[in-house]
């Protein structure tokens, strides 16, 4: 039984057993109030649970973050009750958007949803951002480089130009966080602008971009990109002579070096509870969504880079997401300074399998 059923039985209810009786003393926007407050109830209480489990996907406002939909939208808004409350409940399937609803393996009352449909269709996106920002939840910004117009014209300007500055858009949004703005290179990836890597064959890129390369940085794409978007990413490696030709003016992607302190350790904790803790709980101990990561186990004998590979990349075919590209280095090394930090202290569970 859904909560708007629910209420207008009560109300229903209300109406013989006290309205009408005493209809001569009782205001006439006494049902409006009593609906009124209803709404108010279910959205103040779905605004602290959208705090903590929906904004590092959703956004603080609802604005949407990286590829994740808008919830502010007028489309959202309209969507019937029975789809908003599906969509919360049972999720989508093979995208980021998990099921919520303990049913379903989240951890969600039917009533916590039917208030979550109520929610989106009432919510004031101004103030939800700031009970977000008082809360200490905004998630951090997405990493992303930024290309200009002036850029995206000199490129299309070059021949088969529109292809290039394809190859340049899915390479800003996913690969220069490690391999660098300008294909030279970070810290953490090595450069991808290299004359080396255009004497092998395409092919060969292909694959090895679709397959990644086993225990590094370099996560599998071909569950993240569609085969025309790698293809095009690949042709950008071979064609990046052409792009310094234009004398583009490459944008800087910051990323810092590996150092492991208190204050890391800190602010990996609080980014955790932000944007891990919904599906790995409460310190890491896991849920029905995830697998407990306070597991001395797992810990022991998953190396630091490992672990920041499997937060950057994500573990494909699963709901765990692939944060690379909205967390930036520090970010993610805050995260595995955190993890590590509790390996001491983390119970000997069995680790649970990566993968399948
Ligand atoms: C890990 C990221 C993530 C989290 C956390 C998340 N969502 Fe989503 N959500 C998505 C993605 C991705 C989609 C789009 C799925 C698709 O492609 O259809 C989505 C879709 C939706 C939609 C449908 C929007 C539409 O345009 O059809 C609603 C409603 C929604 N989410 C609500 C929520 C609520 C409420 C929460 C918190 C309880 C939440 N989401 C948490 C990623 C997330
Ligand atoms: C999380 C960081 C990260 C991201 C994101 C990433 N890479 Fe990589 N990539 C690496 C690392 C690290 C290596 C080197 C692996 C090794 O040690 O062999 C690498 C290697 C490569 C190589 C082989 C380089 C060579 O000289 O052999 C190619 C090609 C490549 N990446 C392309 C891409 C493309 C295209 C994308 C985006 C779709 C991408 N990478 C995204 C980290 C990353
Ligand atoms: C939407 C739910 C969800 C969110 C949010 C999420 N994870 Fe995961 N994560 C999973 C699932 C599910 C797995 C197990 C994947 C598998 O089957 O191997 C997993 C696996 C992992 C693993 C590998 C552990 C293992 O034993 O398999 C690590 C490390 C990890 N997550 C870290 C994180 C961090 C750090 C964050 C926050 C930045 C995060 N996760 C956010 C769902 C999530």
């Amino acid at each position: 039984m859904t909560t708007s059923m629910k209420l207008t039985g009560f109300l229903a209810t209300l109406i013989i057993l006290v309205v009408i009786p005493a209809y001569s003393w009782i205001e006439p926007t006494h049902q409006e109030n009593l609906l009124d407050n209803h709404y108010t109830n279910a959205v103040l209480s779905s605004t602290d649970l959208y705090a903590e489990n929906c904004t590092v996907c959703h956004g603080a406002a609802g604005e949407g973050i990286g590829d994740t939909p808008p919830l502010n939208s007028e489309a959202v808004r309209t969507m019937s009750e029975n789809d908003l409350s599906k969509v919360i409940s049972r999720g989508r399937n093979n995208t980021l958007m998990a099921a919520w609803a303990a049913e379903e393996g989240g951890i969600f009352s039917n009533s916590q949803i039917s208030d979550f449909t109520t929610f989106i269709q009432q919510a004031n996106w101004d103030y939800v951002e700031a009970r977000v920002a008082e809360l200490g939840l905004t998630p951090p910004d997405v990493i992303k480089m930024e290309v200009s117009d002036e850029m995206v014209s000199s490129i299309l300007a070059l021949p088969d130009g529109e292809r290039l500055s394809e190859g340049l858009f899915i390479y800003a949004d996913n690969c220069a966080a490690c391999h660098g703005a300008n294909g030279s290179g970070t810290i953490i990836a090595p450069a991808i602008d290299s004359a080396d890597l255009r004497t092998r064959p395409k092919e060969e890129i292909i694959n090895l971009v679709n397959s990644g390369i086993n225990g590094t940085l370099m996560a599998s794409w071909q569950n993240i990109l569609a085969p025309e978007e790698i293809n095009a990413t690949v042709d950008l490696i071979y064609r990046w002579p052409e792009l310094i030709q234009t004398g583009i003016d490459f944008p800087e992607v910051e990323v810092m070096s590996i150092p492991s302190s208190p204050e890391l350790i800190a602010d990996g904790q609080q980014l955790f509870n932000i944007a891990c803790k919904s599906c790995h709980g409460v310190d890491g101990y896991g849920s029905p969504m995830a697998p407990a990561l306070n597991n001395q186990l797992f810990l022991e004998e998953t190396p630091d880079a490992a672990i920041y590979q499997i937060i950057a990349g994500g573990v494909s075919g699963t709901l765990m997401p692939a944060w690379g590209s909205r967390l930036n280095d520090y970010d993610l090394q805050s995260l595995v300074a955190f993890l590590r930090s509790v390996e001491e202290t983390a119970p000997s569970i069995l680790p649970p399998i990566l993968g399948k």
